[in-house]
């Protein structure tokens, strides 16, 4: 096996996977793993639902594509019931959540002109993670993943996270401001949850203001943070748009871009599009997800999330390293007092993947079926890890 033809824009792990099954992944060697990434959040239902794999089944052997020329039945019938969990009024699919993105801030483009400004801004947040293309990796809040890439695009402006006043300070100083863009709860910066009343006072600022309130719920939505999108345990937030992709399809590539009230209005035919966005293969696999998610799954989020966050904080807090466990339902992370990248291959031997972020934090985004028993092995293996990676520290 090589990877000399591919180009290397991942650091990868020497491992191959080969079956998946729930919170659980099997290597090329036969070797189990207990899976706390799930492709990055995305698995939400576990790896290889049998509703997913059926609907893809069944589907790839009556349709797959046939762009958006024409009426998609499965499109239409996901849309409806996206907009029925969600409250949202109107859809538009994409195939990854950057383009969801791409479409919220081309909306915030629209809004911006309909107001009269001849440069709408978008207000962005420190720490803030919005994908790879042009325009999300200029709202993107990550100098190392900007660097290279100048020129960046015109019409950010950024403010620090969980920060209402700073938003209201760009907005007085800024007639071109046309939108806010921000995660409900930051996911790859490092799993930071803001103030409760953060995303309601935001929304009471861009209603006064006439913006656009955008959330990237690409991975804080599906059931992630314990009810489909994270907005809806804020009374009080009325997004004008949301974006998802990642738990949609449970992983088969799939994105949306959500809108209602002053953001409902402003496409139109010719204004955006896409290929394959929302073909009937990926409409059919998130139907599945969206079906299977509001059966009783996305209800028993909080209570494991706390179980996790809870049974991590009695284990750790004694420790030497630890900070301080946080997070909402089941995107959560343990945030240490030194950078530990060397975790995530100590883990890996001991039959546990996990992931680090932003140098020193832990995130933990495991399906959400992940059961009691499972989070008890995942910190049983990660108190193992971190005794050897403590062990290593002070050797050197
Ligand atoms: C909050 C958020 N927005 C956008 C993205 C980009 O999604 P994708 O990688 O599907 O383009 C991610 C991916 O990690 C994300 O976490």
């Amino acid at each position: 096996m090589t990877d000399k033809y591919l180009m290397p824009t991942y650091a990868r792990q020497p491992v191959t996977f080969v079956t998946g099954e729930g919170c659980r992944l099997t290597d090329s060697d036969g070797r189990q793993y207990l899976d706390v990434v799930a492709g990055i959040a995305v698995c939400n239902l576990g790896h290889c639902h049998p509703a997913v794999t059926r609907a893809i089944q069944a589907q790839a052997g009556t349709l797959v594509h046939t762009s958006n020329l024409y009426h998609i039945q499965a499109q239409e019938t996901l849309a409806e019931k996206l907009c029925q969990a969600s409250g949202m009024e109107k859809v538009f699919f994409s195939n990854s959540g950057a383009e969801a993105n791409e479409a919220a801030i081309k909306l915030a483009r629209l809004h911006g002109h309909r107001k009269g400004s001849d440069n709408p801004t978008v207000i962005v947040m420190d720490s803030a993670f919005h994908g790879r293309t042009m325009a999300t990796l200029t709202a993107t809040g990550n100098r190392k993943a900007q660097a290279g890439f100048e020129p960046l695009l015109s019409g950010f402006s950024r403010a620090p996270f969980n920060d209402v006043d700073a938003v209201r300070r760009i907005i007085e100083h800024n007639k071109d401001v046309a939108a806010v863009l921000v995660e409900p709860v930051q996911g790859e910066g490092g799993v930071n949850v803001p103030d409760p009343d953060y995303l309601a006072r935001l929304s009471d600022l861009c209603e006064e203001h006439d913006l656009l309130l955008m959330l990237d719920e690409i991975q804080t939505g599906n059931g992630r943070t314990g009810s489909y999108f994270a907005f809806q345990q804020i009374e009080g937030c009325k997004p004008d748009v949301v974006t998802t992709a990642k738990g949609l399809g449970n992983g088969f590539p799939i994105g949306a871009c959500l809108v209602a009230n002053r953001a409902s209005e402003l496409f139109g035919p010719g204004s955006h599009g896409s290929t394959y966005g929302g073909n009937p293969l990926g409409c059919a696999a998130a139907l599945a997800v969206v079906e299977t998610l509001q059966d009783g799954i996305i209800d028993s989020v909080h209570v494991r999330g706390q179980y996790l966050r809870q049974t991590l904080t009695q284990r750790f807090a004694d420790h030497a390293m630890f900070r301080e466990v946080r997070g909402q339902g089941l995107i959560n992370a343990m945030q240490l007092d030194r950078d530990c990248p060397e975790l995530v291959g100590l883990c890996r031997e001991r039959g546990l993947l996990i992931n680090v972020t932003a140098g020193s934090v832990i995130r933990m985004v495991p399906p959400l079926v992940i059961s009691e028993a499972e989070i008890d092995e995942m910190v049983n293996i990660l108190e193992d890890a971190i005794k050897a990676f403590s062990d290593s520290q002070e050797a050197a």
